[in-house]
């Protein structure tokens, strides 16, 4: 016999069904003040009406009426009343300022393109098959890059590195080194740029981050730096590399075992491998019990991380929250690496870092 049905949890679970559906459109109207410079335009400039932000903006101020008051509903403005629009000091930290390690809004800039490939999925669902990063495009690069450049851009150089033994002395030396899965080359072009005696090779399978790697190094003016398709050019069978860095990138890869044992062979018996990875647990109830954003990994996961770790044969199939520390311990114990250590100093929201040295 089926359980009676209770009124009140009813009207709960409706509400937060469509509370997910609220939150995806508000993503979607995110993503658009992003993209139209409307964050950034109203960042210190105080009480706004729609009339000054279309001036200011030179856009229609029926429409932006209407994104105004839908972001003072979701709380992302203020609305101090009269038609007038305030985005808040920490609103402009995490809405406009594109350096900041708090920025998110860019996060939201491949939203279009992750979810346009949702008519796919239910394929996916029924042959096991996932697709790989560039059915994205060139905005899903572009959207990764703008999640992960904050961080690159601020804290890689100037607080990640130096905990790292002996690392920012070689750099500065003068060696090679690798990031393997580079996406579109920020952490390359970031440490070419800090390290100019030292070259800095990228390692990618996504034809279109490669090209915009390769776009950006040359924007940028930088000769130390360079890309490679790791299908055609794969990382060297001799030891090579004094450091090797993997952001966020493992729990993505087929078969990430088969390139762990890739930077062994081109790591030199001195150097050092820098992983980020997504902070997983061990098991899916700790996942549950202990990480807020776990809805969202696993959303990530079916929609780009899993599918792009099962769209190889037998791919591994690890996904968003896949990579815990005992499995990376694993991995590299696995492919010949005889130290490894959880850098617990490092901080952050979304990434577990380790050092990890042959
Ligand atoms: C989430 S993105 C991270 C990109 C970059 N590290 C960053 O932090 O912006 C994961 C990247 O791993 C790349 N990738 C997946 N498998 C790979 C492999 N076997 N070798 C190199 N890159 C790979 C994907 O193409 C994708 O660009």
């Amino acid at each position: 016999m089926s359980e009676p049905i209770d009124p009140e949890k009813l009207q709960a679970k409706i509400r937060q069904t469509f509370g997910y559906l609220e939150g995806a459109l508000v993503s979607g109207m995110i993503y658009l003040g992003d993209e139209l410079g409307l964050y950034r335009a109203l960042a210190g400039a105080g009480p706004q009406t729609s009339t000054s932000l279309a001036e200011t903006t030179g856009l229609d101020e029926r429409w932006l009426r209407e994104w105004l008051r839908g972001q003072a509903a979701a709380g992302l403005l203020d609305y101090p009343g009269e038609g007038q629009f305030e985005l808040s000091a920490e609103g402009a930290i995490v809405l406009a300022e594109e350096n900041h390690p708090a920025f998110a809004a860019g996060g939201f800039g491949g939203l279009p393109a992750q979810l346009a490939v949702l008519d796919r999925l239910p394929e996916a669902f029924r042959t096991g098959r996932g697709l790989p990063y560039d059915a994205f495009g060139e905005e899903g690069s572009r959207g990764i890059e703008r999640s992960f450049a904050p961080w690159f851009r601020s804290l890689l150089v100037p607080l990640a590195l130096p905990k790292l033994d002996g690392v920012v002395a070689k750099l500065e030396s003068g060696v090679e080194a690798a990031d393997v899965g580079c996406g579109t080359g920020v952490a390359v072009l970031e440490m070419a740029k800090a390290f100019p005696h030292s070259r800095i090779h990228g390692y990618e399978i996504s034809e279109h981050a490669l090209k915009l790697a390769e776009r950006n190094r040359q924007d940028a003016g930088i000769e130390n730096a360079e890309f490679h398709d790791a299908r055609t050019d794969p990382l060297p069978d001799t030891p090579r590399f004094d450091f090797v860095t993997t952001f966020d990138c493992l729990h993505d890869m087929a078969h990430p075992q088969r390139v762990i044992q890739g930077i062994r062979r081109a790591i030199r018996d001195d150097g050092t491998w820098f992983i980020a990875d997504i902070k997983a647990k061990e098991t899916f109830e700790e996942n549950m019990e202990e990480n807020p954003m776990a809805a969202l990994m696993y959303g990530f996961s079916v929609l780009s991380c899993m599918s792009s770790a099962l769209s190889e044969p037998d791919g591994m199939g690890l996904g968003t929250l896949g990579l815990h520390e005992g499995l990376a311990r694993q991995l590299a114990e696995e492919a010949g690496f005889t130290r490894f250590r959880r850098c617990e100093e490092l901080e952050h929201p979304m990434n577990a870092y380790y050092e990890v040295r042959p």
